[in-house]
């Protein structure tokens, strides 16, 4: 369900059908596989709990915006959210429209905000009075309006990582949602603003269906309040933050997490818009990496050094990030207990601490799953290790979609 399609093969692990060890062969390691049938998946899961009731996914470019991946979510009927302008830009290059993207950040510039309101994007969602006030004077200039939709904070816990909640009073995004209705009034007065949609995102990585449907709830509330007064809203932006099942048991269903949305919008009859990532490509990507040693002294613990690091995948240094770490082909033999890290000249750069797995052997393949959101995105070139391939599988086949970086590549800037 939503997920990358394991097997075994002769030749060990496939996906889809394809060995990955005949990837790996190809192109080498480390490297970004991508499914292109769980991606699929997941959207159509999430989409088609809607069925005809007027909504839009806005699919969060941030979690990945590999051309392809991002190409391929078009082609599924999806739209987009970007945090950037250059990911506005991304977006424009893969064929969508500026009413199909939405433009959010915490932090935009002014130059940013000149662009997005030239473009005329379906909306900026803003973060603060402040912002409004520059997003009017700029719009004013250009003899144009703005589309704003307001990013309030419900100050509900999301109970995921701290590093990854931002719908409490101490995190440092959007407005309290009791000081919104005063903020529409002044966005009413403002000739260069147009209020077109409340908007909420109050975290990433969340497991339990209560503090998201709590927010949407508060939002809904919200819309209502303002629609009563005369603001004429058009749409509710629910945000993401739907978690995944990095330990392959238990998650939201995306199914279930769009119907119970739509329960809670149907009345106000607004349009629906979400803006999920992880859900979306988190299962669907699985990072490939070989063994380069295996050491362990009396006494002390054993070491199983990949590839592949912090360099490719951060998760683990910056959240403690949980991600299942499988061999390709798995040994006879009794599981052995080692932490597994990367060759970076950092202790932070270790996947995992007292793993359990199949023994294995300098030189095995080894597989990290649920690394399609947050990945290959968040990659570095740190210790000038070029960025890794991405290969999308799609019909029992595979294809690079992104090539592996080259010194030429990284050096092309400082020429
Ligand atoms: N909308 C807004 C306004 C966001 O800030 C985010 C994510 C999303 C949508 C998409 O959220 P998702 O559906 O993917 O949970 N690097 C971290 C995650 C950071 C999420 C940032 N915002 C990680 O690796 O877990």
């Amino acid at each position: 369900m939503s997920a990358t399609s394991f097997s075994t093969a002769a030749g060990g692990l496939a996906i889809d059908g394809v060995p990955v060890a005949d990837i790996a062969a190809g192109i080498g390691t480390p490297c970004y596989l991508y499914s292109a049938a769980a991606i699929r998946d997941a959207y159509t899961r999430l989409d088609s709990a809607f069925g005809d009731y007027p909504h839009a996914v806005h699919y969060a470019l941030k979690a990945n915006s590999t051309l392809e991946i991002v190409r391929l979510l078009k082609g599924l009927g999806s739209s987009v959210d970007a945090n950037s302008i250059g990911e506005v830009d991304i977006a424009l290059r893969c064929g969508f429209h500026p009413g199909q993207i939405m433009f959010t950040g915490v932090g935009k510039s002014a130059g940013e905000l000149a662009r997005a309101i030239s473009l005329g994007l379906k909306a900026i969602n803003v973060e603060s009075p402040g912002e409004l006030d520059r997003l009017d004077r700029l719009a004013l200039d250009q003899r144009s309006v703005a589309r704003v939709a307001l990013r309030v904070n419900p100050d509900i816990d999301a109970r995921s990582h701290p590093h990854i909640s931002t719908g409490l009073k101490t995190n440092k995004f959007g407005v309290p949602i009791e000081a919104a209705p005063e903020i529409f009034r002044e966005i009413q007065r403002r000739t260069g603003l147009e209020a077109v949609g409340v908007h909420s995102h109050i975290g990433s990585q969340i497991t339990t269906l209560e503090p998201l449907l709590r927010a949407a709830s508060a939002a809904v509330d919200l819309a209502v309040a303002l629609l009563a007064e005369g603001v004429p809203l058009r749409h509710v932006d629910f945000g993401g933050g739907v978690g995944i099942a990095y330990d392959g048991k238990s998650a939201i269903d995306p199914a279930e997490y769009g119907r119970a949305i739509l329960d809670t919008v149907r009345p106000t009859g607004l349009t629906a818009l979400l803006e999920p990532g992880r859900v979306l490509v988190g299962p669907a990507g699985t990072l490939l990496t070989r063994i380069v040693d295996v050491k362990q002294f009396a006494g002390a613990r054993q070491f199983i050094v990949l590839d592949a690091g912090m360099t490719e995948l951060m998760r683990p240094a910056l959240y403690g990030a949980f991600h299942r770490i499988e061999p390709v082909r798995v040994r006879e033999g009794a599981p052995i207990v080692a932490d597994i890290v990367g060759p970076v000249c950092e202790s932070t750069d270790t996947f995992a601490r007292d793993r359990e797995l199949a023994p294995v052997e300098v030189g095995d393949l080894i597989v990290v799953r649920d690394v399609g959101a947050y990945g290959a995105v968040m990659g570095s070139t740190y210790l000038r290790r070029p960025l890794p391939p991405e290969i999308l599988i799609d019909g029992g086949a595979w294809r690079v979609i992104r090539r592996r970086q080259t010194l030429d590549d990284m050096l092309r800037l400082e020429e």
